[in-house]
């Protein structure tokens, strides 16, 4: 089971969108996946229009079982939805006086979960204990990056967190992919803010996804990009990079 954490602390780089057209992408191509959200804005039971009864705060603070949490979504893609309740979760992860446990309940909570072949967790932008559990439970991270300069000190962020969890927590983490997003490729400051990632991060550097309209329209379809555009750029883009990821998991175990 590969646990994949879609992370940048920059907002609106892509991650919501990445983490369910990655989930999706990965379901179509016949893989169990589960799809977590971290965020209390709860962007990713509305982007694919899942009604669910238990949240992530419920298998948190213990409301309900880990199975009673989790709600299907498409064929072989089930979530775990999140919405504003997650903001008592984070403050009852806080109560706790213990600092390690309160950073390691989500790994406990997910632990038995079986038959998936991925995991993919989408978190907020913001630095949270919330986020913190997520990235004690990831294997790996995505990071998303739009076309400039604050996403870019976004990801710089992400790398000394990545840096930290491993020194301090003794947790392995590994960076799998830095994938810019929002791209134009007829600007020439989109070119520049690529040249610039793959300079820093090299190999872990996907192809772009392009700004692409119907990306941003899918979710208020309640629909993924496959199932609202499949033509698109967009579908095109995402599809790639899923093929990436499967291939990266296969190459590097
Ligand atoms: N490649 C793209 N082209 C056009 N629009 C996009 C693209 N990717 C994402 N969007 C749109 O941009 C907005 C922000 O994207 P998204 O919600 O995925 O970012 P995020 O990083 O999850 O944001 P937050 O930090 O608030 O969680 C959304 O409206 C989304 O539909
Ligand atoms: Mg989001």
């Amino acid at each position: 089971m590969r646990i994949l954490g879609v992370l940048n602390h920059k907002g609106g780089t892509g991650k919501t969108t990445t983490a369910v057209n990655l989930a999706a992408g990965f379901a179509l191509r016949g893989s169990r996946v589960l799809l977590v959200d971290l965020d209390a804005q709860g962007s990713v039971a509305a982007a694919l229009g899942v009604t669910y009864t238990y949240t992530v705060t419920d298998l948190l603070l213990g409301n309900a079982e880990l199975t009673a949490c989790i709600s299907p979504a498409r064929e072989n893609l089930d979530i775990i939805a999140s919405d504003r309740s997650l903001i008592e979760a984070e403050g009852a992860l806080w109560r706790m006086n213990n600092h390690d446990a309160s950073r390691l309940q989500l790994r406990k909570k997910m632990r038995g979960l079986k038959g998936y072949e991925y995991v993919i967790l989408d978190y907020s932008p913001s630095i949270s204990l919330m986020g913190q559990n997520g990235l004690l439970y990831s294997h790996e991270l995505l990071v998303p990056v739009s076309m400039d300069y604050l996403a870019l000190m976004g990801t710089r962020q992400v790398i000394s967190t990545l840096k930290e969890i491993g020194r301090i927590q003794n947790h392995q983490l590994r960076l799998t992919a830095v994938i810019p997003t929002f791209y134009y490729g007829r600007l020439r400051k989109d070119r520049e803010v690529l040249d610039t990632l793959k300079r820093y991060f090299k190999k872990e550097v996907t192809n772009p996804i392009r700004a692409n309209v119907k990306i941003a329209e899918a979710p208020g379809h309640r629909m993924t990009i496959y199932e609202y555009a499949p033509n698109s750029n967009g579908a095109k883009d995402y599809k790639q990079l899923v093929e990436r990821v499967a291939d990266y998991g296969t190459k590097a175990e």
